[in-house]
């Protein structure tokens, strides 16, 4: 890995579900599938840092000094579309987690971002914020959407995405080196319309069954 900000999920099962998504032959309901359980599996790594708190409870045999998550906002903030595939498998193991959303597009001749929608919960600043998004391209478009974060407040900020190509990373790390970086894989290069080789095509066509 060729920074220190990103790390990649070698774990086999993910690793394994990575190469179905892939295929251009898995239908949109595996591919959703997928998603799903993918991002469900990379949520356990991705909070492996929040912290814990002494609880006193008490067992059907004795009290005891437990362990509980502290009482801090876990925030996921999917890039609209394709980052709304990768929320339910997160909630699946972060239930309270509160969602926020932005809608950017790449502009299909320029390939920038374009913002058309956002709307986060109160108290950005003292939540744990993840951004989700399964392509991270040229970087465009998350590092985007983490100016945006760090304009309403947020400091303490991840991005997990699926697929991630060395360009995005090396802009992400440039703009905004405080911000780790998880994902599945790092691809070699973009083609000439900034799709990741080999990548798996366009994840929110593939999602939401689009094309
Ligand atoms: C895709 C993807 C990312 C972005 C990545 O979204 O989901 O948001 O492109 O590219 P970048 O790193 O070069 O910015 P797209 O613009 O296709 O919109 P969609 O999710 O609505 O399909
Ligand atoms: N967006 C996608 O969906 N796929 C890519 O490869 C690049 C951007």
């Amino acid at each position: 890995m060729q920074n220190k900000n990103a790390f990649v999920f070698e774990h086999p099962l993910i690793q394994h579900k990575l190469s179905l998504m892939r295929n251009k032959e898995t239908s949109t309901k595996d591919f959703r599938e997928l998603v799903d359980e993918v991002s469900m599996l990379m949520a356990y790594e991705v909070t492996r840092d929040l912290k814990l708190t002494d609880v006193e409870i008490e067992t059907p045999i004795a009290k005891m000094t437990a362990k509980m998550l502290a009482d801090r906002q876990i925030v996921l903030v999917p890039i609209l579309r394709a980052g709304l595939g990768m929320v339910s498998g997160i909630q699946k193991l972060i239930p309270t987690a509160k969602v926020g959303h932005i809608g950017l597009y790449r502009d299909p001749d320029t390939h920038l971002p374009v913002e058309y929608y956002s709307k986060m919960p109160a108290d950005l600043d003292k939540s744990t914020v993840i951004v989700v998004d399964p392509m991270f391209a040229t970087g465009g478009s998350a590092t985007a959407a983490i100016e945006l974060l760090k304009a309403k407040g947020a400091s303490d900020l991840r991005l997990v995405c699926i697929i991630a190509a060395q360009p995005a990373i090396d802009r992400m790390s440039a703009e905004h080196p405080d911000v780790p970086i998880f994902c599945g894989a790092v691809d070699d290069h973009l083609n000439e319309n900034d799709y990741i080789v080999p990548g798996l095509g366009d994840a929110g066509d593939r999602i939401f069954g689009t094309k």
